[in-house]
């Protein structure tokens, strides 16, 4: 077999067979076959797309890749979550508790920023004395005795999507439906849990512009969860504007504890509970009202904040800044950013703060760069709220002064005012369970 006639048939618009793919997955992953090879390769499946039979046997391959974590000790409870990439996204920190609070395990291995959106690794280190990494026995062994563990994303699971990710971050592949699906697909059956909530983003700030490509992404990964025995639902929710008021690490942090505390941006608030009822009603065997309702619940009984103590604890985490959020670290450095004309605050554009957060320190402008954990961008005016020229809209926070005037440039007309009061903000745009499939 050879890598260029593998590369023209896909060109040609052909579908490859099983063993084709995992000559090319396993060729790349063990370094037979080179980056233009398989760039070029990448590049022709944007292009001309693959079958549903491909796409589930690229997953299969780049799966076996590696390792795969085993929870079948929590039977029918194990539970995990992926997001495709947001801002101001901070459900993990508040959905996490909350399955533990009903009884489910969140076993979890969370990623790190991607360009403008946040990563759960990076506001998980922003908590002092917090361990990212746990040896297996200790991860299933904390899993079992509080209900949740998160740690960062292990290179030994699915290194074929590292891999791969890595070189279509830089040749312009990163947006195709069967390499995104392939992506978070083996990664998540690789981290093993029996039931997966989807959390796939609509919007100017998420990969999929438009709700019917979502859509397609969303039944993409259903159907291979499906043929892997694993039970995965799907909520669609829009990103616009940022989820919460905060993009930065610690600031969501102190946010994902406000939605804890029973305040905290609504749209934050109405995301975690609806991707926290869908995994309770899968791992608690409950049905979709039931298992909504017990979700708010133990939000508003402070069950969920006691579970989200427990986990910081266990994992090494200052459980102290619950009480104390000035336990948090924090940018010395902080500007206001005025609006310039009265109204009705409509929202924030999400690209436009991510990448000012991004900027501030919140995340990397290079690989290696490490991020600054008290840096980031808080609004200061909720969407709907009546508000006036000159009045503050948002607060900058930084380590570095001069990267003030570029974050303040990058935020430029990214906050509309509208003469009449905005439509209330429905950010759960649709739920999308097993059933659907069928
Ligand atoms: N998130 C992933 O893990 N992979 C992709 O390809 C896109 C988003």
């Amino acid at each position: 077999m050879q890598t260029v006639d593998l590369i023209d048939k896909k060109r040609l618009g052909q579908a490859l067979t099983r063993e084709e793919l995992a000559f090319l997955v396993g060729g790349f992953t063990a370094g037979r076959i080179p980056d233009y090879q398989m760039a070029a390769f990448l590049m022709a499946v944007c292009c001309r797309g693959m079958t549903n039979e491909e796409t589930a046997a690229l997953t299969s391959e780049m799966l076996h890749s590696g390792e795969q974590l085993d929870l079948s000790a929590f039977g029918d409870r194990s539970a995990d979550k992926h997001s495709t990439g947001g801002v101001g996204d901070v459900t993990t920190l508040i959905v996490a508790p909350l399955v533990a609070a009903a009884g489910g395990v969140m076993a979890k291995m969370s990623g790190r920023g991607l360009g403008f959106t946040g990563g759960t690794v990076d506001k998980l280190a922003a908590i002092p004395g917090y361990r990212l990494t746990l040896s297996p026995a200790d991860f299933l062994r904390q899993a079992g005795q509080v209900g949740c563990a998160v740690v960062a994303q292990s290179g030994e699971l699915a290194p074929a999507d590292k891999a791969i990710y890595a070189l279509r971050d830089v040749t312009a592949t990163v947006e195709s439906i069967p390499l995104i699906a392939a992506s978070i697909m083996s990664k998540k059956l690789a981290a093993g849990a029996r039931n997966l909530v989807l959390d796939v983003k609509v919007g100017a700030g998420a990969f999929m512009k438009t709700e019917a490509e979502a859509r397609q992404l969303a039944h993409t990964m259903q159907a291979i969860g499906r043929a892997f025995g694993r039970r995965v639902r799907v909520v669609l929710t829009e990103m616009n504007g940022p989820l919460g008021a905060a993009a930065g690490n610690a600031l969501e942090v102190a946010e994902a504890l406000a939605v804890l505390k029973g305040g905290g941006a609504p749209a934050l608030r109405q995301v975690s509970l609806a991707l926290a009822a869908e995994l309770i009603g899968m791992a608690l065997a409950l049905p979709p009202e039931q298992a909504a309702a017990k979700a708010e619940a133990l939000l508003q009984s402070g069950a969920a904040l006691e579970a989200f103590e427990r986990w910081v604890a266990a994992q090494g985490g200052d459980p102290a800044i619950v009480q104390n959020e000035a336990l948090l670290p924090a940018a010395p450095y902080r500007r206001e950013v005025t609006l310039p004309q009265s109204g009705y605050f409509a929202g924030a554009n999400a690209l436009a703060v991510g990448r000012a957060a991004c900027l501030l320190g919140a995340g990397r402008l290079t690989k290696d760069q490490p991020v600054s954990p008290g840096a980031g961008v808080r609004l200061l005016v909720q969407p709907g709220e009546p508000c006036r020229a000159g009045q503050p809209v948002a607060c900058l926070f930084t380590d570095r002064a001069a990267l003030l005037p570029e974050a303040e440039r990058l935020l430029a007309g990214a906050f509309t005012v509208t003469s009449a009061p905005p439509p209330p903000r429905q950010p759960v745009l649709a739920v999308l369970r097993e059933d659907d499939l069928a």
